[in-house]
């Protein structure tokens, strides 16, 4: 079996993150989101890897995952030149997922508890498909499966505008290469792309065998800036207490990871909190789900639930941080110094936004 992951895209959803990084490489608990999908794979025993890149994020993407070597697998990368849907990036694929079975995972979706049970399952042969579900407060957003009375799938729509159920199909698909056959036949929908849901159904149409699981743990798209939040928190929920850094006159109390080379000083740190290489926080407060990035700074301020990435200082802040993304290389101070000390001084990239 091989699998396949598509790591195109703009990530319009998450600007500003994304004007200077492919979205599948923020990280998640200081680890890049791509990196979690490609150990699920590599755990499931799958090491042909092709890698669907755009003609913008492609080399960056190229350069993070490099040739495979650290997980034992090797990838394909495989240009989509436009962004025409998953249906079409299975095709674009084509050469090189041959007459092979193959997994589809989406480079932005995050799944606990990996494939290896998944992919297991389709070796017994009882599917040609094998599709994922899980309940959402907002179907319209995704794909949504009907089942009939048994639990079969019946219809699979593309963000429907009346649902028919709450089930979405979370981005993570086992094909059989029968699936090729019916996207040759498929047209654009109404938002001009070709579809992976209208392939599916179109399996279900010619009586092909499409079963659906639900998902047992959890599941993300990192599609908003409040899905990473998610997707940092419920990772973090895994995390078990690993220090290695230098603690001095504070506090760490629980799940906490603080990398070698990291300094808390005069801290409070409670966990689950994951602090990366090089990180200095000092008379500071570093409060549940927070990721602090490499060589990051939170200097007399308080942060939760948030990730902060590499290179980021947050000092003399007199207000708690709460609920916030905040990029590479960021200066944010509370220190107002001269006579201006009633003004805010901001700068700031397009499309960034400040809640004060
Ligand atoms: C895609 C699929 C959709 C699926 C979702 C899961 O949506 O088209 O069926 O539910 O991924 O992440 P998109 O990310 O293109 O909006």
């Amino acid at each position: 079996m091989k699998g396949l992951i598509l790591s195109g895209g703009k990530g319009t959803r998450l600007r500003p993150l994304t004007f200077t990084r492919a979205k599948q490489l923020i990280p998640i608990a200081n680890k890049p989101n791509l990196f979690y999908v490609v150990e699920n794979l590599a755990e499931a025993g799958i090491t042909d890897i092709g890698v669907i890149i755009s003609p913008e994020t492609g080399q960056e993407i190229r350069s993070a995952l490099g040739d495979g070597g650290r997980w034992k697998v090797r990838f394909s990368f495989i240009v989509q030149e436009a962004p025409l849907g998953l249906a079409h990036a299975v095709k674009t694929a084509a050469a090189f997922l041959g007459r092979d079975p193959f997994v589809m995972y989406l480079g932005d979706n995050l799944l606990s508890g990996g494939i290896r049970h998944l992919v297991q399952e389709y070796s017994r042969g009882q599917a040609d498909s094998i599709v994922l579900l899980t309940p959402v407060d907002n179907p319209g957003q995704f794909g949504v499966a009907e089942l009939d009375g048994e639990g079969k799938v019946v219809r699979l729509m593309e963000k429907p505008k009346d649902p028919p159920s709450n089930l979405a199909l979370v981005g993570i698909y086992l094909f059989s290469p029968a699936v090729h056959e019916v996207i040759e036949t498929l047209q654009p929908s109404w938002r001009g792309e070709y579809e992976i849901t209208d392939a599916i159904q179109g399996l279900i149409d010619r009586g092909l065998r499409v079963s659906a699981k639900q998902v047992s743990g959890w599941w993300k798209d990192t599609g908003k800036p409040e899905d990473l939040l998610e997707a940092n928190r419920l990772v973090l929920s895994q995390i078990a207490r690993d220090i290695r850094g230098e603690l001095s006159g504070s506090e760490v109390a629980g799940e906490v990871v603080v990398e070698a080379g990291a300094r808390i000083v005069r801290s409070e740190v409670r966990g689950p909190a994951h602090i990366a290489a090089g990180a200095l926080i000092e008379d500071a407060y570093v409060g549940p789900y927070t990721s602090i990035g490499r060589d990051a700074k939170v200097v007399r301020s308080e942060i939760e639930y948030s990730i902060v990435l590499d290179g980021t200082a947050l000092q003399n802040l007199p207000r708690r941080i709460d609920a916030s993304v905040i990029g590479q290389g960021v200066l944010v101070d509370g220190r107002a110094e001269g006579p201006k000390q009633s003004t805010l001084r901001l700068v700031l990239g397009d499309q960034s936004q400040v809640m004060l």
